[in-house]
């Protein structure tokens, strides 16, 4: 199996998703770390209480956005980590980190790619009337929020919906589908074709 090494910025609920399969599936020992660009994300202190060394890396004290990822890079490779799991990561990487962990960089994202990339999703989403919206897991690549779909979830637009009761809706499926994908990827079972990829079955689902 290989190592994970998990970016955060804030709230880590995703990062606390995939802690909790890791524990209740026994691949703890693939978790290396988590390491925030801001010293007050909370998911900092959730990855300690679990036992996970959580650093901080905080983009504030470098001159460019390459220095402040060579920093990350040298952290994440000191930890020993192949497979970097973005969990509301607020940072946009830079074309030589994405160059360096090329298809080793995953994502989840609120919504349903390629729709409605970038900052506030769920308002925009509401917005423009979609009925339904969701969530997607995909591989980071240099065009923001588009490289290669792993995972999707849908979930259904209400009438009485606001950005507040849609993001609520759309995080719980981002829970149910992240840790499974992170698994796959640290378990060498992500087969990538251009765009398309499939997820072949765990050892134990043969
Ligand atoms: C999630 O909605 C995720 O899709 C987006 O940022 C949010 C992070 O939430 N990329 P959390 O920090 O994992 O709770």
């Amino acid at each position: 199996m290989k190592n994970l090494v998990v970016l955060i910025s804030g709230r880590g609920s995703n990062l606390q998703a995939i802690l909790h399969a890791a524990q209740q599936q026994g691949w703890m020992h693939a978790v290396r770390g988590v390491i925030s660009n801001r010293a007050d994300a909370g998911g900092l202190e959730f990855a300690r209480a679990a036992g996970v060394p959580a650093q901080v890396v905080a983009h504030t004290e470098f001159p460019s956005r390459e220095a402040f990822d060579r920093a990350l890079a040298a952290a994440i490779d000191a930890l020993g980590g192949d497979i970097v799991a973005l969990c509301g990561f607020m940072r946009v990487l830079g074309a030589e980190f994405v160059a360096r962990y090329a298809g080793r960089v995953v994502n989840i994202h609120p919504s349903l790619l390629p729709s409605f990339t970038g900052l506030h999703t769920h308002a925009r989403a509401l917005h423009e009337g979609v009925k339904w919206h969701g969530a997607t897991v995909h591989l980071v690549s240099n065009e923001l929020d588009h490289g290669p779909i792993l995972a999707q979830a849908v979930v259904p637009v209400h009438d009485d919906d606001t950005p507040q009761s849609l993001a609520a809706r759309v995080l719980v499926e981002e829970h149910r589908i992240y840790p499974p994908v992170v698994r796959a990827l640290l378990e060498d079972r992500v087969v990538v074709d251009g765009l398309r990829t499939r997820i072949l079955p765990a050892a134990s689902e043969r």
